[in-house]
């Protein structure tokens, strides 16, 4: 170390000392009541910043100062205009005869506390405290996932948020007209319904901000379909029969004529799905066609089955064309079905 440096190091060591000594004093140490008299502390009001923004500590001087430095807790930040603190959030902004300013950049939570200005006059010492309190944006930190749950099941959803002043945390339902709600961290669901699945949202606000997330839940149930409607249709015409059923997940179906089942592309028949709807096609509707179908939804939960009756031409047309129609027709498919009964 250089003569320079060691002179440096005793001139801040000795100023350390005095300022330790004029911190002292307020805190009513060592009751002297030369200190008493001699000493003025101001408690300013408190500076409320929000994380990541910049706070000014601004410090009157007056007189003529021989010291003055800004201190976070015990620890010098600036000496005049000797900066301490390693710090580069940490700057001067202004040092004359009126103020004493610095500044912190980018203020984090452990920024927060009590900051003191002490100033050594000719006259007499004096400090000036102030205590910067920190704003966080309340964060979701913590929340539970999407769910897949059967109905009857207890569901409990989790959001836990991070924030100061620490924030208030809800819950509610959003994507169905329920009104389910639940005003804490935790929302207890028992016994779950069908009409309870959807986009939950969890709000965790405080005086600064909102932050918003949702989790899905997804309840599953055995199909229940919808009770079939008899069809009439003439021959020759297009049929069609419709199964429709509610269920989670999605159903599959399947399709009996009396006992038997059938399949796609069965004989001038097409079964035709969409989502939670099963169509059974009749291109061309024949005497044979004419019978009982049952249509059964199933999932993973259960199925759910309806029957119909596609029913014939007498009671839609009169006799004669009609059943010159079904004789020609049965022929028809004599002829198509004749070499296949006869392989068996
Ligand atoms: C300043 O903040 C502290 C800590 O939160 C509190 O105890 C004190 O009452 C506040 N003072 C003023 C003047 O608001
Ligand atoms: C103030 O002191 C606290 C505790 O030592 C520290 O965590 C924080 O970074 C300091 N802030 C500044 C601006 O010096
Ligand atoms: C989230 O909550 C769960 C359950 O309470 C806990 O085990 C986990 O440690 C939490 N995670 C975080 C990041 O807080
Ligand atoms: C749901 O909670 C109730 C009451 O705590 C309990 O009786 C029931 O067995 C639970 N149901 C399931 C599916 O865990
Ligand atoms: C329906 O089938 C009958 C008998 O096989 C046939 O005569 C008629 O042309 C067909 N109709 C249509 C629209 O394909
Ligand atoms: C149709 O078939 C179902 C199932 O086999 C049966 O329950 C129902 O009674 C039948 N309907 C008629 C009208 O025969
Ligand atoms: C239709 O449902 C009834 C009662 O729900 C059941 O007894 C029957 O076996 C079902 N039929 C089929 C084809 O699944």
């Amino acid at each position: 170390m250089s003569v320079r440096g060691h002179l440096v190091a005793l001139y801040k060591c000795s100023l350390l000392l005095s300022l330790r000594m004029l911190l002292l004093v307020p805190t009513g140490l060592p009751v002297s009541t030369q200190g008493d008299s001699q000493s003025d502390n101001k408690v300013m009001d408190n500076i409320t910043v929000r994380q990541g923004e910049t706070v000014f500590l601004r410090c009157a001087q007056g007189d003529v100062v021989t010291h003055t430095a800004w201190l976070n807790r015990s620890s010098i930040l600036y000496a005049g205009e000797d900066k301490w603190s390693v710090d580069p959030r940490v700057s001067l902004v202004t040092l004359n005869q009126e103020e004493f300013t610095i500044k912190i950049e980018n203020v984090d939570m452990t920024d927060e506390g009590q900051y003191v200005c002490a100033v050594q006059t000719s006259s007499r010492p004096r400090t000036t405290s102030v205590h910067v309190l920190v704003q966080v944006p309340p964060k979701i930190i913590n929340l539970s996932r999407d769910l897949v749950v059967n109905e009857g099941s207890n569901v409990t959803l989790m959001c836990q948020a991070s924030g100061k002043p620490e924030p208030s945390i809800s819950w509610k339902l959003v994507s169905s007209s329920g009104d389910l709600a639940s005003d804490d961290e935790y929302m207890e669901i028992p016994s779950i319904t069908r009409q309870r699945a959807g986009t939950y949202e969890c709000s965790a606000v405080n005086e600064i901000d909102t932050d918003v997330q949702t989790v899905d839940i997804t309840v599953n149930y055995a199909p229940t379909v919808s009770e079939g409607r008899d069809v009439g249709v003439t021959l020759g015409q297009r049929g069609v029969l419709e199964c429709e059923a509610d269920a989670v997940p999605e159903p599959a179906f399947e399709w009996y004529k009396d006992d038997r089942r059938i399949f796609n592309g069965f004989d001038g028949l097409e079964i035709v799905k969409t989502a939670s709807l099963s169509k059974l096609v009749f291109f061309n509707v024949s005497d044979g066609d004419y019978s009982n179908y049952t249509c059964v939804a199933l999932n993973k939960l259960g199925s759910s089955n309806t029957s119909f009756l596609l029913f014939g031409p007498r009671a839609v047309q009169d006799g004669s064309g009609g059943s010159m129609g079904v004789h020609l027709h049965t022929c028809l498919l004599l002829l198509v079905f004749l070499p296949l009964l006869l392989k068996f």
